[in-house]
């Protein structure tokens, strides 16, 4: 179990408002903890114990849920690179410390499966190609899939003005036009080069599953809790 961490800390961390402000929400008698009214900023807290205005804390401990993010929308953090994926979570996640984030990228115009989360280290582990954990994609593309390519992806496709091949991938041709790939490394717009480079171009791009997760009957733009 992590150190205990003050209560104004734990606010503050948790995104609810900053250290100063806590001491105005205590003289409010807005926080309780184990059920008792709080009057120290200065307590050690255990946070699944605490309450502010009758209800329990959000995510007191590590997040990590799955989104299944839109067209349009973007994985980076700033505003002006439009609708982000962080809008469609809960808005007090992004004053968080650690900072929400997303495990690796999809870009603004693939949808599908992004994993979120405020552990670092298991970004680390879920993106390196070390750990080889699989993301599944459904892909169409613009002209007409040769059977010839499911042995290139096997090889590892030489991506276009890059000296590193890319690893082994699985690519299962579903019709002329539609292919699952599997990857288990994350270059940047790897699937797109991966087919440019085979003189083919992605229309669309879902991806499925990212590990052992897969959107199932998520909606488009909802998340779910993975822990
Ligand atoms: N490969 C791409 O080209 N784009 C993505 O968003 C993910 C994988």
């Amino acid at each position: 179990m992590p150190a205990l961490k003050r209560l104004d800390q734990t606010l503050s961390n948790l995104g609810y408002c900053s250290r100063r402000e806590v001491r105005y929400w205590l003289k409010d008698k807005r926080i309780k903890i184990a059920e008792q009214l709080a009057t120290n900023p200065a307590q050690k807290v255990d946070p699944a114990s605490v309450s502010v205005d009758g209800e329990s804390l959000d995510h007191p401990g590590d997040i990590l849920v799955m989104l299944n993010k839109p067209l349009g929308y973007v994985c980076s953090h700033d505003t002006r690179e439009g609708q982000r994926i962080y809008d469609l979570l809960p808005k007090r996640w992004q004053a968080r410390n650690p900072q929400v984030v997303s495990v690796g990228r999809l870009d603004k115009d693939t949808t599908g499966l992004i994993l979120i989360t405020d552990q670092s280290a298991l970004v680390q582990q879920l993106t390196s190609p070390k750990h080889h954990v699989d993301k599944v994609y459904l892909v169409t593309v613009e002209r007409p899939l040769e059977p010839a390519l499911v042995e290139q992806f096997a090889q590892g496709v030489a991506l276009i003005s890059e000296t590193e091949v890319c690893l082994p991938a699985t690519l299962n041709i579903i019709d002329s036009h539609t292919a699952k790939v599997t990857l288990n490394e994350g270059k940047y717009h790897q699937v797109r080069r991966m087919f440019a480079a085979c003189g083919n171009h992605v229309v669309s791009l879902h991806r499925e599953q990212f590990g052992q997760y897969t959107l199932a009957d998520l909606p488009v733009g909802e998340w779910r809790d993975l822990r």
